[in-house]
């Protein structure tokens, strides 16, 4: 019986990048230092004016198949994650299956989730492996929220950054399950905490939004650009997210002591923080990584997981928890065996 496993992570990172004390100067009330106190975030990367998160997944996948032995031609699905597609229609995958050289036997569909993309695009690349229908999937993730950000909005231009990542997952011959099993959870109660109130097709612009009931925002800022109640955001992670776990170790049978590595959203570090504490995850076994990358969303996991990879931190067939959580309100989280090679 096959079973799904990654087996190759990659990711690109666009070359502008934002310092903290760049935004110091513009927010002299927030120091550098203070910046990375709260956030463990010192640098993030921007999107160039005429990048877009699809360029920035086809980076990382062009690099992915220059750099392994996994070769375009095979892939038999593309799946994109992102709240920031090309075009309304057509879906965003479509045009990178061109671009990348796959083969158009191969199926190509997007899906909107935030940060806890990555966790559910390993749930449909394994669900779409295992029922027989396909075999050899890329999975793209790609967020350019710097793009929605007001310049003069310190709270969200402190903590996200762009970039884009692929991941190939295979069917393997395999005794035991590879990926999962997963938790899920959503309150759509919550969506307003994280969001871009004008947008997409219910209001396209502010007159519209107001006429229709909506406010001005406390902040002043647009309704058109991303909007983030931070605190809201905090508590409902601290509410959720040891209970995710705890459903995650009865489904499996593990406990702490079996799991080698916890892999969470990157969201900051300050939120990361209190979560592992009140987790009782030991600090060894938690991974951190965006002090130079910054909150990629969907992006954050697997780029740590490649970087874990890479520095020697993961070795082959230790188990994984991948932990995710924000906008939606959404949250998952799955088990791992490292499975990838490259
Ligand atoms: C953003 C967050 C770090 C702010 O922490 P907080 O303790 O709730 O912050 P508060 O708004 O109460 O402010 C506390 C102090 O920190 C400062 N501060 C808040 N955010 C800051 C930032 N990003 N950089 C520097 N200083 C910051 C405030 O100005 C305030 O300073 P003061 O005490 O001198 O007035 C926290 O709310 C959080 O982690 N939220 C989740 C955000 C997130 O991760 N979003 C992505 C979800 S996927």
């Amino acid at each position: 019986m096959k079973k799904a496993a990654i087996k190759a992570i990659n990711y690109y990172l666009p070359e502008k990048i934002l310092t903290n004390e760049e935004l110091a100067k513009a927010f002299p009330e927030w120091p550098a230092d203070q910046i990375y106190q709260k956030t463990g975030i010192r640098t993030r990367h921007i999107a160039a004016d005429d990048e877009t998160a699809a360029d920035l997944a086809f980076h990382a996948a062009q690099d992915l198949f220059d750099q392994s032995i996994y070769d375009a031609e095979n892939i038999d699905m593309v799946i994109l994650c992102t709240q920031a597609p090309d075009y309304v229609l057509p879906t965003s995958a479509c045009t990178l299956q061109a671009r990348l050289g796959i083969p158009s036997s191969a199926g190509a569909f997007d899906y909107n989730l935030g940060c806890s993309g990555y966790v559910y695009g390993l749930s449909i690349a394994k669900g779409l492996i295992e029922s027989g229908s396909a075999n050899n999937i890329l999975l793209l993730t790609g967020n350019t929220y710097s793009k929605y950000m007001h310049a003069k909005d310190k709270n969200v231009r402190t903590i996200f950054g762009d970039a884009g990542t692929a991941t190939l997952i295979q069917g393997v011959e395999s005794e035991g399950e590879l990926i999962g099993p997963f938790t899920f959870g959503t309150d759509g109660a919550g969506a307003d905490k994280l969001i871009v109130k004008v947008s997409g097709a219910r209001y396209t612009s502010e007159d519209e939004f107001l006429q229709g009931g909506g406010e001005k925002r406390e902040d002043g800022f647009p309704n058109s650009t991303l909007f983030m109640d931070g605190p809201s955001i905090f508590s409902f992670t601290l509410r959720v997210v040891p209970k995710m776990l705890r459903a995650l170790f009865a489904k499996t049978g593990l406990v702490i002591d079996d799991i080698d590595h916890f892999v969470f959203h990157q969201a900051n570090k300050f939120m990361l923080d209190n979560l592992r504490r009140q987790s009782k995850i030991p600090k060894e076994k938690f991974i951190l990584d965006m002090e130079n990358i910054g909150n990629t969303i969907s992006s954050t996991i697997p780029i740590a997981l490649s970087n874990a990879k890479n520095e020697g931190v993961l070795k082959t067939n230790q188990n994984l928890i991948l932990v995710s959580f924000g906008v939606g309100l959404s949250w998952a989280a799955c088990l791992v065996k490292t499975t990838w090679d490259t």
